[in-house]
C-alpha cells in the first residue's frame, strides 16, 4: 500500500505532513480502505469534554476490509496459522477464504441466537482460532465484543458482564496451558450466578472437559453453526459506532471499559502494523500476546488481518514443553516478525542460550517488544541471541486506550536505541509536561507523557461513564490526553518510557490497579486494612507487594498469607496474586489519614537508606517496625 514508509527521510517527511495537515494526512491513509460511504469530515475534536470523532459519517464494516478486500487478491493466502499448546498436535492454517466462510457462518449463528447490532457480547475463551472468528463475527453483525482474558476469575468476569450488560458469552469447555488443563466453562457458570443480562452461552469444545449445559441458555459452538450459511451480508456501521469494549485497570478499584470505534481503529491499527513491522507479502508474523489484551486485538487480529498478513496465534506458553518452544515455533512456521513482551524475554533469558541453540531462527527479520519498559540487558540478549545481531528491535509503546502503537522505531527504517521506544509515529504529537502542566520544550527533559492532538484509534469514552474518561485522561493536564506514564526525552530527542506515575502496577506487562488489589485483599474477613505497591521484580518487571493489617486471632502468618492470596485469586485471578505479603501493625499515614505510599514503595524495593522526612506522619514509629520485618 502507498502509505508504507521506506526511509528515515520518508519518516521525517510523513511526520511533518501529519503535524502540519493532519486531516489530509489521515484522509489519504483512510482512502485506501473500503468505505460503503465516504466520510464528510476527517476529524472533530476537543479534549475538554472530551469529544473525539474521526471520519464522520463514513460507513464501513471492518470485516469487509479484512475479508472481502483480500478474497480476490489472495484468498488462498494463510490468514491465521494456529499453533496448539501441544507440539505433537497438528497446527491449523486458515486461508483468507476459509476465515471469511467461518466468520460468516458464526455471524449467522450469533444472529440465530438473537444477537443484534449494538448488543454486547463477552468473549471468554483461550487462544484458539475461534477467538478471532468470534471477534470478527461480532464486528460483522455490529455486535460490540468485549474480550475478557480467560485467566480472570468468575467474579471479575461477572463484574465486566454486568458493567456492559452483555447478552451473550462465547467460551470453551477448557483451556490447555502448558501441562495443565484449566476449566473455563465452569468459571462462566459461576460468574453467571451473579449476572442477569446473559441470554445465551456458546461453548467451543476444545479440551473435552466435562461441562454443565443449561437448557435454554447454553449451546455448543458446533451445534450453533450447524447448517448455517457460509455467506453473511456485513452490517453497515458508522465510523463512530462501537467496535469493542476492553476492560483495563486504573487507579480506582473498578476496571473501566475502554471504548474503541470502527473507522479510526481500522485505519490506525493497519497503518501502524505495516509501518512498525515493515510487513511484506509472504512474511509470517507472530505476536505472542493473548487476545484478552489490547495487543491481541490490535496486533494479532485487526492490524495484521486488515493488512492481508499471515498472523500466527499460539495457544501455549513459552516454557512448555521446554524453554525452546518459541524458537521451535519460529523455525516451524518460518516467522519473519516476532513480537513479545519483556517479561517473556527475561523469563527465557534465565534459562540461558542452550534452549535456543537447536534452532536456526534464520527467518527472523524483526523483533518486537511491548507492554513494559525493556531493560537494556534483556534488550541485548534478545538482539544478540534471538535476532543474531541482525534484527532491529521495535520497542513499541502504547496502551489499551491508544488502540495502536504510538511510539516505536519503524523496523530497519528509523534508528533503535536499547530501552528506548524512540520516536512518535506519524500523527502522534507528544508533549512532556511538568507536574504543574507546563510543557517542557527541547531535549534532555523528563516529565509526564501527554499527547496534544487526537489520533484515529484513541479511546472515545469509558463505557457507561464518560465523566470517568474525562477525569482519568483529560483533567490532570487540561488540553492534553495524559497517558499516566513518566517519560524522558533525551539529548537526541528519543523517548524513553520511565513507567507509570499513577497507582497502576505493571506486572509481566499486565496492568493492575493497586486499589483493585487492595479491594480484593480487604474482602478477607481477617483483614483490617491493606496497602499495595509495586516493587522491582527480575522477571515480571514489577511484583505486587501487599502490606496488610490483620486480626491475627487463631491464625498463623503463613496460613493468613495463603488465604489472602487465595482471596485475590478468587476475586481477580492469578495474575493479581501478591508476590509478597507483609503483615504489619499499622500503615504510615499523614495526619489527614492518607497512606504514604512513597514510604511503602521504598521499603518494598529494599531501599530504606533515605526515607525522607517522616516526622510529619501521624504514626512515624510504624515505619521502623515495617522496615524491620520487610520481605
Ligand atoms: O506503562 C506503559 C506500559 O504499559 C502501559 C499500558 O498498559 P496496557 O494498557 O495494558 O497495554 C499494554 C500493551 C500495549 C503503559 O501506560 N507500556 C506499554 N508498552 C511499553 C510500556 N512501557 C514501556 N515501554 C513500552 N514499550
Amino acid at each position: 500500500m502507498s502509505d508504507r514508509i521506506h526511509s528515515l527521510s520518508g519518516y521525517m517527511q510523513e511526520y511533518q505532513k501529519s503535524v502540519h495537515d493532519p486531516e489530509n494526512f489521515w484522509a489519504r491513509i483512510a482512502d485506501s480502505f473500503h468505505w460503503q460511504q465516504k466520510w464528510d469530515q476527517v476529524v472533530n475534536w476537543n479534549f475538554e469534554e472530551p469529544n473525539v470523532k474521526w471520519f464522520l459519517n463514513g460507513k464501513l464494516n471492518i470485516t469487509e476490509n479484512i475479508l472481502e478486500r483480500h478474497l480476490f487478491t489472495h484468498g488462498d493466502k494463510p490468514a491465521i496459522i494456529w499453533e496448539p499448546n501441544d507440539p505433537n498436535e497438528n497446527h491449523i492454517t486458515l486461508s483468507y477464504k476459509e476465515l471469511y466462510h467461518k466468520v460468516c457462518q458464526f455471524s449467522n449463528a450469533m444472529k440465530a441466537q438473537g444477537i443484534e447490532k449494538g448488543d454486547r457480547v463477552i468473549i471468554y475463551i483461550p487462544m484458539v482460532p475461534e477467538a478471532a472468528i468470534a471477534m470478527l463475527a461480532c464486528a460483522r453483525i455490529g455486535a460490540v465484543h468485549s474480550v475478557v482474558f480467560a485467566g480472570f476469575s468468575a467474579s471479575a468476569l461477572a463484574d465486566r458482564i454486568n458493567d456492559c450488560q452483555a447478552k451473550m458469552v462465547i467460551t470453551s469447555d477448557g483451556n490447555f496451558r502448558g501441562a495443565k488443563t484449566i476449566p473455563v466453562k465452569a468459571v462462566v457458570d459461576e460468574a453467571l450466578e451473579k449476572t442477569s443480562s446473559i441470554e445465551s452461552v456458546v461453548t467451543l469444545k476444545r479440551t473435552g472437559t466435562d461441562v454443565m449445559m443449561k437448557e435454554g441458555r447454553d449451546i455448543w459452538w458446533h451445534d450453533a453453526i450447524d447448517g448455517m450459511p457460509f455467506e453473511n451480508k456485513a452490517e453497515v456501521m458508522d465510523s463512530e459506532d462501537l467496535l469493542f469494549i476492553l476492560y483495563t485497570s486504573g487507579s480506582t478499584g473498578k476496571p473501566k471499559g475502554v471504548v474503541h470505534t470502527c473507522g479510526g481503529y481500522m485505519v490506525y491499527t493497519s497503518y501502524s502494523f505495516r509501518n512498525v513491522f515493515q510487513y511484506n507479502q509472504g512474511d509470517v508474523y507472530w505476536c505472542t500476546a493473548d487476545v484478552g489484551w489490547i495487543t491481541g486485538h490490535s496486533y494479532i487480529v485487526y492490524g495484521p488481518l486488515l493488512s492481508g498478513a499471515t498472523s500466527v496465534m499460539f495457544e501455549g506458553v513459552p516454557t512448555f514443553p521446554d524453554a525452546g518452544r518459541f524458537w521451535q515455533v519460529c523455525d516451524k512456521h518460518q516467522v519473519s516478525q516476532f513480537y513479545t513482551a519483556p517479561t517473556a524475554i527475561r523469563a527465557l533469558q534465565a534459562f540461558g542460550t542452550e534452549p535456543i541453540a537447536p534452532y536456526k531462527l534464520d527467518s527472523l527479520k524483526v523483533l518486537g517488544s511491548v507492554g513494559e519498559p525493556i531493560n537494556e540487558e534483556a534488550w541485548h540478549w534478545y538482539h544478540d541471541h534471538v535476532g543474531k545481531g541482525k534484527c532491529p528491535i521495535v520497542d513499541t509503546w502504547w496502551q489499551t486506550e491508544t488502540g495502536g502503537i504510538l511510539i516505536s522505531p519503524l523496523a530497519g527504517i528509523t534508528p533503535t536505541k536499547p530501552a528506548y521506544a524512540t520516536m512518535p509515529m506519524p500523527g502522534v504529537q507528544l508533549v512532556v509536561v511538568d507536574n504543574e502542566g507546563n510543557e517542557l520544550k527541547g531535549n534532555s527533559v523528563e516529565g509526564n507523557l501527554c499527547i496534544k492532538y487526537p489520533w484515529p484509534s484513541m479511546l472515545r469514552t469509558t463505557y457507561g461513564d464518560h465523566e470517568r474518561c474525562r477525569q482519568t485522561y483529560f483533567s490532570s493536564f487540561p488540553g492534553y490526553y495524559f497517558t499516566g506514564d513518566g517519560v524522558k526525552r533525551d539529548e537526541d530527542g528519543y523517548y524513553r518510557i520511565l513507567g507509570r506515575v499513577d497507582d497502576v502496577i505493571n506486572v509481566s506487562g499486565h496492568r493492575m490497579g493497586t486499589a483493585e488489589v487492595e479491594n480484593a485483599i480487604n474482602e478477607h474477613p481477617k483483614v483490617v486494612e491493606s496497602a499495595v505497591v509495586g516493587y522491582p521484580h527480575d522477571i515480571k518487571g514489577q511484583g505486587i507487594y501487599a502490606f496488610v493489617i490483620c486480626d491475627m486471632e487463631g491464625r498463623s502468618e503463613e496460613s493468613l498469607e495463603e488465604e489472602i492470596k487465595q482471596t485475590v485469586n478468587k476475586i481477580i485471578g492469578p495474575i493479581a496474586k501478591p508476590d509478597k505479603i507483609q503483615i504489619v501493625p499499622g500503615l504510615p499515614k499523614t495526619r489527614s489519614g492518607k497512606i504514604m505510599r512513597r514510604i511503602l514503595r521504598k521499603i518494598a524495593s529494599g531501599d530504606t537508606s533515605n526515607m525522607g522526612d517522616i516526622s510529619t506522619l501521624l504514626n512515624p514509629d510504624v515505619v521502623e517496625s515495617i522496615k524491620s520485618t520487610a520481605r
